[in-house]
């Protein structure tokens, strides 16, 4: 019944790796704009994907306040930003769903349910969760939304009966985490009700920010999908090279060196990249020209991008009305799961209605 499941091991965006029967679920925490990391981390392949199989794109905006409560302002700005986003790169909301995390209420009750089939230290072992806690210096004062954003976001995934995931590889132990449970509700069930997942990876290593440190927006240091030609030449040019590579005539190093990193993920050329490669190792090739050829590459990529985004944006009733309608009918399908999962768990619908027992009396 469910496609191929090999869990967490393959690292290839060819959509061959797709069957018509996959039902494709990923989503983004909406506390920023979109940058050229995510698109060749994971924006990429769900364009890849578009029209081979269904495909539901999550704004997880209740995800996003598992790490600071207090930003719910910044949150709910940036939910029609990302789903910007997907549209300039191209997504199409008649063939992809693009849906609001706290407007599916199935995936709250869900992941209520699901909390009952994890232990905190199973939790506390995620090394997602691990990395991020350091990261955000929660120390011991970790909220207990964030200890539990892996079995809310393993509600996300089989709320749609996800197959496929495609996301960074620092979310694989989020699609371990999943399938755990999964076989859990499948064994109180006694029957397949949810099926494994399997995450698609990026066949791009993970993108360096300009100065090789991770990508981030609060370091400035990511290039936005809607940068300006100014702003993506100002980036490329504070791009780190190699530090020991001063004269165009020395040897230089292409590891570690971010200007090759994006070449890697963005040059459509990449037997000429790598011949550039060769002559930067040998000597006798300075950056400029590399950081020039970066530039046209990038400017090539985004500016069809920047364009339609902001035609787009003048647009907010289009944007408003695209969540609306895609969020109506992501509840169809979560509602739906949400009743088998309940009838797992023995909850099912043979229960007296609330009226009958009286619950709803004044
Ligand atoms: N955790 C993901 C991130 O931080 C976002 C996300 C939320 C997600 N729900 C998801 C990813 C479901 C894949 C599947 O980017």
């Amino acid at each position: 019944m469910f496609a191929s499941t090999v869990p967490h091991s393959r690292a290839d965006e060819r959509p061959d790796r797709v069957d018509a029967t996959d039902v494709i679920l990923t989503g983004d925490r909406p506390t920023g704009s979109l940058h050229l990391g995510h698109y060749a981390g994971s924006l990429r392949s769900r364009l890849a994907l578009q029209g081979q199989c269904a495909q539901t794109l999550l704004i997880a905006d209740l995800q996003a306040l598992t790490d600071s409560a207090g930003r719910a302002k910044h949150v709910m700005q940036h939910v029609p930003e990302v789903a910007l986003d997907y549209l300039a790169v191209g997504i199409d909301p008649a063939q992809t769903t693009i849906a609001v995390q706290s407007r599916l209420p199935a995936l709250a009750e869900l992941t209520v349910l699901y909390l009952n089939l994890v232990t905190v230290a199973r939790l506390e072992r995620n090394p997602t969760v691990k990395a991020e806690v350091e990261l955000r210096g929660f120390e011991r004062d970790i909220p207990a939304g964030f200890l539990c954003y892996p079995v809310s976001q393993a509600a996300d995934i089989t709320g749609f009966r996800a197959t496929l995931v495609p996301v960074g590889d620092d979310q694989l132990p989020m699609i371990e985490q999943t399938n755990e449970i999964v076989r859990r509700v499948n064994r109180l069930a006694g029957s397949s009700v949810l099926p494994e997942c399997r995450a698609l990876l990026s066949s791009t290593p993970r993108l360096p920010g300009v100065d090789g440190r991770k990508a981030s927006k609060s370091l400035g240091n990511a290039i936005p999908l809607s940068a300006t030609n100014d702003e993506i030449r100002q980036l490329v040019r504070a791009m780190y090279t190699d530090p020991g590579h001063a004269r165009a005539s020395d040897p230089g190093r292409v590891e570690g060196n971010v200007v090759f990193a994006y070449l890697d993920a963005f040059d459509p050329d990449a037997e000429a990249v790598s011949e550039l490669k060769v002559q930067y190792q040998r000597g006798g090739l300075g950056d400029m020209p590399l950081k020039r050829r970066l530039e046209g590459v990038l400017e090539a990529l985004v500016t069809p991008i920047r364009t339609r985004r902001s035609e787009l944006a003048r647009d907010r009733a289009y944007i408003m009305d695209v969540l609306r309608a895609g969020s109506e009918r992501a509840g169809v399908t979560t509602g739906a799961v949400l009743r088998d999962v309940r009838a797992a768990f023995g909850l099912d619908a043979s229960h007296p209605p609330v009226r009958e027992i009286g619950l709803d009396a004044a």
